[in-house]
């Protein structure tokens, strides 16, 4: 592998969904030429062309244990998770699908990332063999990029793209929610957002070439007064009613809620380390899992074991698909 001056080549990695050479493409591919031209191989990778089937949550599967490559799915998963395991940074753009990134990003979320790639297990339990020398803080960027001229029909775009990114304690140092961007080839009519693009690949190679020991709340991203949480700079707030506090739908923190003398919200965000984006965040999640499984699960579950069986037996409703119909032939 070719060395630069701060040591052995690093690798970018950007999956990209939505049309090929679509708008998405485009931001990442401005954002691939600004990385490329630190000095950092890249790739892109379609994840529309890839074949990619939904996990089938085998609980605790052969996945955990082996790896990746001992998926019981014969397709192109095992190979997605092995470039993300050999990149030093991480891209992920899509297209915003129903106010959601298309459907492909959270199959390739679901058979990537989730509990297998959890560095925080990793800590406890010890890094599995498949795993080894690959474990390190990635830098990341999110695109989203949605068509319509309001932006809340880009509502959960960036916050799932986010989704994708905790287990594997990905760190995103930007992001940029792109909307009123929907014909082909616009994304290059938005010279604001061509920009954007560009600065979001400076930051993340700038991040992959000087990597943290701890990258957590390391934003390099604009800082945006109309953002509302300040540790994933996103606006997704649950609010509920009868309350003086949100809690941010991507991270888990918790801001106070007040009413400057024109009636305009304001947060203060109190300090955060257990927010999910860090490692005591992801640690007292498993911590709530174990609880629920010893506490809740394990104590009663001989008393559902008729019941389950009935439920599992009731096929009377269950209609097959075509494709699984004997053939006429
Ligand atoms: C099925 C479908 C649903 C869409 N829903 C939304 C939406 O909810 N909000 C939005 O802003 N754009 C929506 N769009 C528009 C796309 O986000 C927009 O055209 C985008 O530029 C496509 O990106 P691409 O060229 O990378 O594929 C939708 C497009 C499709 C095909």
């Amino acid at each position: 592998m070719a060395e630069t001056v701060r040591g052995a080549k690093k690798k970018v990695v950007a999956f990209t969904a939505g049309r090929r050479g679509g708008n998405t493409e485009i931001y990442v591919k401005i954002a691939l030429e600004a990385i490329a031209k630190m000095g950092i191989d890249c790739e892109l990778i379609r994840l529309h062309e890839c074949n990619l089937m939904p996990c089938k949550d085998c609980l605790r599967g052969p996945c955990y244990v082996k790896g990746p490559a001992a998926c019981i799915l014969k397709d192109d998963g095992p190979w997605l998770a092995e470039k993300f395991l050999d990149s030093d940074g991480y891209i992920l753009g899509a297209p915003v699908w129903s106010l959601s990134p298309c459907g492909v990003v959270t199959d390739f979320r679901d058979r990537v990332f989730g509990p297998k790639m959890d560095q925080a297990m990793w800590e406890t339990d010890g890094i599995p063999d498949w795993a080894k020398n690959r474990v390190k803080q990635r830098p990341g960027g999110l695109i989203s990029v949605g068509g319509a001229l309001t932006e809340h029909w880009t509502s959960l775009g960036l916050a799932t793209l986010y989704t994708t990114t905790f287990s594997a304690q990905t760190n995103v140092v930007d992001n940029m929610n792109v909307y009123q961007v929907a014909d082909p080839g616009e994304a290059l009519m938005r010279k604001d957002y061509m920009t954007r693009a560009k600065y979001l690949g400076q930051n993340v190679g700038h991040a992959v070439l000087n990597p943290q020991k701890d990258w957590e709340n390391k934003w390099l991203g604009e800082l945006d007064d109309g953002e509302a949480c300040p540790g994933c700079h996103t606006s997704l707030v649950m609010a509920k009613p009868g309350r003086n506090y949100v809690e941010c739908a991507v991270c888990g923190r918790k801001g106070m809620i007040t009413l400057d003398k024109d009636g305009n919200i304001c947060y203060s965000w109190p300090e955060d380390n257990k927010n999910r984006l860090t490692m005591m965040g992801k640690f007292d999640h498993a911590r709530e899992i174990n609880r629920h499984t010893e506490d809740i699960y394990s104590p009663h579950v001989e008393e559902i074991q008729e019941e389950l069986k009935r439920y599992r037996e009731m096929e009377q409703w269950s209609v097959k698909a075509p494709s699984k119909q004997p053939s006429k032939v």
